[in-house]
């Protein structure tokens, strides 16, 4: 017997899935502690030699890893080039193909400590090629193009980023050629976790956004710092504007510092020196910037005088804060943020004392563009397979850039085209691209039935055309949006439905090149719709013209059978016979057909609707529409779950409820009655274990289940998970649940021995 409780599509999914997971992480974790990524003081650095072939520790004890396991493309050299006084033999990575972008995958985590990285890169050309041409590309980090690195007048080049880690546990750095502009070139590329909540106080005008390092100064130091002095190994630059005076203060003087207020962590080395002008009573840093743009300031204070200044600062010459006093022995920061500026000048006017300053940090903002729907990426990757070609799609379908064959609007995939290659069939899994304003499917192999296209709401184009498919199937009236169907050079045979007329939009329906026949449905015959039917056994709207074959130099094989579909050749003689009786007899046949489809069809949705809606005691299920469940999810935008019987999707009801929302996949697997009886019995279950059917959606052929959605986790994750101590369930507690889930169990078992899957609350 099937029991749901160990389904893996809820968040409250099987614990012993939770536990294979948390090994599978753990031993995972491990390996890479073995490989070099903690096996170090820095917890969790991430230093890669670029183009290196083995590993090493540096001056500063950081050990430095091969990238060959982080990437796959580019070729290896290395070169001898004279930094200042030292001559240096560095491995680098270049790449001299322009198509793809070429990235790194670089391993992220959010965990306790940490939600920020720094990642840090290297370019370095020195003429390595001999060609004298330093390169020109971008590069971009998660979904941000982030910046463009231009060898010519700086070589080495280094970029800096803050970036927020998310759910995912990659992060690709990628290297983007442009036009002439030569060949990507790296050196070296550093991962650093920062201190939890760091580098987020101010920003709450830019939400969803990396900051790419303009200037980190260590005010009143003349020698640049870091690692292991700056535990998360920030580089923090000699202070340019050392002299005319500076002060400092020992280490030990500043251990009786509070420094709980500043979440960024400055290190003591850093805040030990500050930049104090006594003479003018104006201290100034001029810091000439990059680019136009949004930028992120925060100016660290420590108390290391015996006295208590107090000052203006102005930025760009507007006061931002008035009479600000750094009290002696604490430490505190100022974070500020500045739209629209090409020209940094931060200046302190005293009010008593002297001006002082112990470091500044400045940071363009950068934006990250959303990434797709998951629902929509996982699609895309399994029509990638289906293909049986690579692609090349990875990472986001939409930024930094279009996959190839996508097409996107913002953040949202519109279009797919995909052409010349083995398809065979429409997979369900094109029905998940719920966006899609465009398809084109032309030379795919496709055949048998026009399917799974029918939850396009907003398809516009679709192109089919120059495949094997020969039937319309019944999906194609549910394309609402449609404008432009093209269907040539198919196998399509019989008679063009007559629900095509429903389609208000469309202007243009190409159905040359088939094995159609008969009349056009009158409800076609528009004048803002073209409709091209040459190259077909006999199709036109006039009832009369298929007599006249003659007429039409496209009809080698007069057919008239709409009965049967056998061959043309086999019906000769009898196509000839009927073909005198006349075209009226064969259009009225043709036209009576159609309607007694039609009102079969029609009949049978009547009996579902009034047994769905009248007959049934729902117990408080609800009945959903597609538009309601749309946007109680998002559209459909986060994932929580994934089964062979379609994606479960999380979801908010307007009156704040949260539910998870199960998509049923193949739609030919349940019938309207079976997934009607499905609700009912699952309506029909209330138990204190198991989660409750919210309603139901059963519309333009979706068949959608909406249940309660349980937050805080599964009980896999309080039994096992990292808050198994914080609720801390005692034995007996766990017993009874153990108890609980086996009754529930055993009234899912009961509902679902003849029907499929649900959400179990509990497992064991
Ligand atoms: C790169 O920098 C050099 C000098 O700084 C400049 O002449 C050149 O136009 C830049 N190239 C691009 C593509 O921006
Ligand atoms: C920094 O200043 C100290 C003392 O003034 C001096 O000894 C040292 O050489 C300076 N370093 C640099 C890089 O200028
Ligand atoms: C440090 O400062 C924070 C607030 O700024 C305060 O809550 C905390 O108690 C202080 N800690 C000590 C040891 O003084
Ligand atoms: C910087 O700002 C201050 C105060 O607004 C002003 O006095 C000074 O001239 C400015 N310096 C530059 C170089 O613009
Ligand atoms: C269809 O694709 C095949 C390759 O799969 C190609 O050889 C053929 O020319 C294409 N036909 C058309 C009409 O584009
Ligand atoms: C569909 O694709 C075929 C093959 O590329 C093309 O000839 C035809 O124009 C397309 N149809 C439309 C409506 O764009
Ligand atoms: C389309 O169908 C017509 C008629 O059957 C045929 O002559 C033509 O070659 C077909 N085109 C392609 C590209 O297969």
């Amino acid at each position: 017997m099937y029991c749901p409780g160990s389904t893996e599509w809820s968040r409250s999914g099987s614990g012993s899935m939770a536990f294979k997971c948390f090994l599978l992480g753990f031993v995972l974790l491990c390996s890479l502690w073995t490989v070099g990524f903690c096996n170090q003081d820095g917890f969790g650095f991430l230093s890669l030699s670029c183009g290196g072939a083995t590993g090493y520790v540096d001056a500063s004890n950081i050990s430095w890893v091969s990238d060959g396991a982080y990437i796959s493309s580019g070729k290896t050299t290395s070169i001898d080039y004279i930094e200042g006084t030292s001559s240096s033999n560095s491995p680098l990575r270049f790449f001299p193909d322009d198509k793809s972008p070429k990235c790194y995958k670089l391993p992220v985590k959010k965990n306790v400590s940490s939600n920020m990285v720094l990642v840090r890169s290297r370019f370095v050309y020195k003429n390595y090629d001999r060609l004298g041409k330093p390169p020109v590309f971008s590069v971009s980090l998660g979904t941000a193009i982030t910046s463009t690195v231009n060898l010519t007048g700086n070589d080495p080049w280094i970029e800096e980023f803050v970036w927020p880690v998310n759910y995912k546990d990659t992060l690709s750095f990628c290297l983007h050629s442009v036009p002439h502009g030569g060949s990507p070139v790296i050196s070296s590329l550093e991962v650093r976790p920062l201190p939890r909540g760091a580098y987020h106080t101010g920003m709450r005008d830019f939400p969803n956004k990396s900051l790419r390092k303009a200037y980190r100064i260590n005010s009143g130091y003349n020698e640049s710092l870091r690692y292991p002095l700056d535990p998360y190994d920030r580089i923090w630059d000699a202070d340019q504007s050392y002299t005319p005076f500076h002060v400092s203060s020992g280490f030990n003087f500043l251990l009786g510092f509070n420094l709980s207020s500043v979440l960024e962590s400055p290190p003591p080395a850093v805040l030990q020196t500050a930049r104090v002008l006594a003479r003018t009573d104006v201290l100034t840093y001029n810091l000439p910037l990059d680019a136009l743009g949004d930028y992120y300031i925060i100016l660290y204070f420590a108390g290391i005088v015996p006295a208590s200044p107090s000052f203006d600062v102005l930025v760009n010459g507007d006061v931002v804060r008035s009479n600000y006093h750094v009290k002696m022995s604490e430490a505190s920061a100022l974070h500020l943020t500045q739209k629209g500026i090409e020209n940094l000048n931060i200046t302190l006017k005293s009010i008593s004392f002297y001006p002082q300053i112990n470091a500044i940090e400045v940071y363009e903002i950068v934006d990250i563009p959303l990434e797709a729907s998951s629902t929509t990426v996982s699609a895309l990757q399994v029509i990638q397979q289906s293909t049986g070609l690579d692609l090349g799609w990875e990472d986001d379908p939409c930024s930094p850039t279009m996959w190839e064959h996508i097409g996107c609007e913002g953040s949202i995939v519109t279009s797919l085209e995909i052409a010349d290659i083995n398809l065979r069939s429409i997979s369900p899994t094109f029905g998940d691209l719920l966006d899609l304003k465009t398809l084109d499917l032309h030379n795919t192999s496709l055949t048998g039935e026009i399917q799974n296209l029918g939850s396009l709401q907003h398809l516009e184009k679709l192109n089919l055309s120059f495949n094997q498919l020969t039937s319309f199937g019944t999906e194609l009236k549910n394309l609402v949006s449609l404008q432009i169907l093209d269907l040539q050079n198919n196998s399509l045979d019989g008679i063009v439905p007559d629900d095509m007329g429903e389609l208000e939009d469309l202007h243009l329906l190409n159905l040359e090149n088939n094995k159609l026949q008969g009349t056009l449905p009158q409800s076609l015959n528009r004048e803002s719709l073209e409709v091209r039917t040459s190259g077909n056994l006999c199709l036109s709207f006039s009832t009369l013209s298929c007599n006249d074959v003659s007429s039409d130099p496209s009809i080698e094989t007069p057919q008239v059978t709409v009965f049967t579909k056998k061959k043309p050749d086999k019906n000769t003689h009898m196509a000839i016979m009927l073909g005198a009786i006349g075209g009226t007899l064969l259009s009225l046949i043709v036209i009576s057909i159609s309607v007694l489809l039609y009102m079969r069809k029609e009949r049978t949705e009547i009996t579902y609707s009034e047994r769905a809606l009248d007959m049934r005691n729902w117990n408080a299920a609800r009945i959903f529409s597609y538009k309601e469940i749309k946007a109680a999810t998002n559209n459909f935008k986060e994932v929580i779950g994934r089964g062979s019987f379609g994606s479960v999707y999380l979801g908010k009801l307007s009156d704040g409820k949260l539910v998870a929302v199960k998509v049923r996949f193949d739609k030919s697997q349940l019938g309207a009655d079976s997934f009607i009886n499905e609700v009912y019995l699952l309506s029909q279950v209330r138990h204190q274990n198991l989660v409750c059917l919210e309603g139901f959606c059963h519309e333009s052929k979706q068949q959608i289940l909406v249940y309660e959605y349980l937050p805080g986790g599964s009980l896999a994750d309080h039994l096992y998970g990292p808050n198994s101590r914080k609720v801390s369930l005692s034995w007996v507690r766990r017993l009874k649940i153990a108890v609980d889930a086996a009754k529930g169990m055993f009234i899912q078992c009961l509902c679902f021995s003849f029907k499929q899957e649900s959400q179990g609350k509990h497992d064991v």
